[in-house]
């Protein structure tokens, strides 16, 4: 159910505690998002680790790995899920710059939201996303994903205030390839 034609979604395993660490790193991948103050990788390995809590209906934190030779090259989420209201908060990143720019993420979005509505039977699946980001603007979009308005100044970001555009995409509205 958690596979598409490129990626399979699957919970994260202690070996992944590496990769996630690069990742972190890259600033490309932290440029547009809100990040935590930086984890060591032995923090990192033990969070993944024996203590790590299950995936639940409200926090669902995946690991994207490619179909082909199971490498794992990001992470999606669906968090906050409120059952009365049908909805959900979405994030993503590909964290491997390899990988970026090869249909990854949109397969990914597409995969999770997919499960969101026919399993989750979640009604919206809600995301926030920085103007200056265009190719995650462009893969929304192309998803199905309406934008619905902006909060102002809301993200700071290397010393400067950027807006936030609020998106959601319905049940019913995800365009599939
Ligand atoms: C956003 C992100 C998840 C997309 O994943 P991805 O695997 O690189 O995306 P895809 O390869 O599926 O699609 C990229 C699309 O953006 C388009 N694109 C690339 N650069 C672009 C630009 N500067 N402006 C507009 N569109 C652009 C590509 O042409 C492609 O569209 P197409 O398939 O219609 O040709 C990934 O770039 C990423 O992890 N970015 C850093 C973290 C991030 O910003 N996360 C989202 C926070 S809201």
């Amino acid at each position: 159910m958690l596979t598409g034609k490129l990626v399979r979604l699957r919970a994260f395993e202690p070996s992944d505690a590496e990769a996630l660490y690069r990742w972190n790193a890259d600033p490309e991948v932290g440029r547009w998002m809100i990040n935590d103050y930086p984890e060591s990788l032995a923090q990192l390995t033990k969070r993944l680790g024996e203590d790590r809590p299950r995936n639940t209906y409200d926090k669902l934190i995946l690991c994207v790995e490619t179909l082909a030779d199971r490498t794992p090259i990001g992470a999606i989420a669906l968090t906050d899920a409120d059952p009365e209201n049908g909805r959900a908060e979405l994030d993503v990143y590909i964290g491997e710059a390899s990988h970026r720019n090869g249909g990854y993420g949109t397969d990914a979005i597409r995969v999770l939201c997919r499960y969101g509505f026919d399993q989750m039977r979640l009604h919206g699946i809600s995301l926030w996303v920085v103007p200056d980001n265009h190719p995650a603007r462009h893969v929304y979009q192309k998803l199905g994903f309406v934008e619905e308005g902006r909060e102002r100044e809301r993200f700071r970001r290397d010393g400067k205030w950027h807006d936030l555009i609020v998106m959601s995409l319905l049940e019913g509205e995800l365009v599939e390839d």
